[in-house]
């Protein structure tokens, strides 16, 4: 008989996870933003608080709705704009933390300048518009270099477009040792032939850089297998 409480393997540790896209101003009425719904992060929260954890979940742009039906009292929810709003919010929450999963989908550049007011067809002249942008900082990678406990497990996500399935693991072991993540969950969309776009479908690359797990089906499937996998990471 299957328990109505399911698995309790995550209780006693304290999980950070951030999810959805950041969005970088402008002007008072304009961002530079990005497609990331959340949905995948905010199952991952909701999957931990089921198994336990204590979950600290820093929410970039995700929906209200979205995030309404992940309250739950095991989860304490902090909002950021920004990239660099989202890198305080995680680094803020990554204290005592024994689990950190980056998501979200961060903004690799943000305008350099802020317009104080709108920008009207007036105040640019001409048809063209030059923005100038600049990068963000690597919130993951800045997590790496300043880890203090070296029990604290990091994870990365990437969503990554490769020709082969060759190529997208190769791509995922560079990516996970420049990033020097104790694992990195690469997104499999882009080569998976008859892939079902409700569904998500992940590969989980390891400190040897080689794929510990894999898994698609429901964004709640997938958080599931992610959590496995953080769990055999720190056996
Ligand atoms: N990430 C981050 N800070 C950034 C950009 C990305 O913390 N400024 C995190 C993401 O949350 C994700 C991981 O880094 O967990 C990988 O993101 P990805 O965009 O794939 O990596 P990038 O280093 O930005 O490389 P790319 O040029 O391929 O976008
Ligand atoms: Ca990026």
């Amino acid at each position: 008989l299957a328990l109505v409480e399911g698995r309790r393997d995550l209780a006693g540790l304290v999980v950070v996870v951030s999810a959805g896209g950041t969005r970088e101003p402008l002007d008072p009425v304009r961002f530079l933003g990005n497609r990331s719904s959340g949905l995948q992060g905010v199952a991952l929260a909701r999957a931990a608080a089921e198994r336990g954890a204590e979950v600290r979940l820093v929410a970039a742009h995700v929906d209200d709705g979205v995030l309404r039906d992940a309250a739950s009292p095991r989860i304490r929810l902090t909002r950021a704009g920004t990239a660099a709003e989202l890198g305080d919010a995680v680094r803020a929450a990554s204290v005592g933390a024994d689990v950190v999963v980056m998501a979200a989908a961060v903004a690799d550049y943000r305008p350099v300048d802020v317009a104080d007011a709108k920008l009207t067809k007036e105040s640019v002249p001409g048809p063209r518009l030059t923005l100038e942008l600049v990068q963000t900082e690597d919130i993951l990678a800045r997590l790496v270099a300043d880890r203090t406990d070296g029990a604290q497990t990091i994870v990365g996500f990437a969503a990554e477009t490769a020709p082969t399935r060759a190529e997208l693991l190769e791509r995922g072991r560079r990516k996970r040792e420049r990033k020097g993540v104790d694992l990195l969950v690469v997104n499999e969309v882009g080569w998976s032939l008859g892939f079902e776009s409700g569904d998500n479908a992940v590969v989980v690359i390891g400190r040897r850089g080689e794929p510990i797990a894999e898994a698609s089906g429901s964004k709640r499937a997938v958080a599931d297998a992610v959590w496995d996998a953080v769990l055999a990471a720190r056996a």
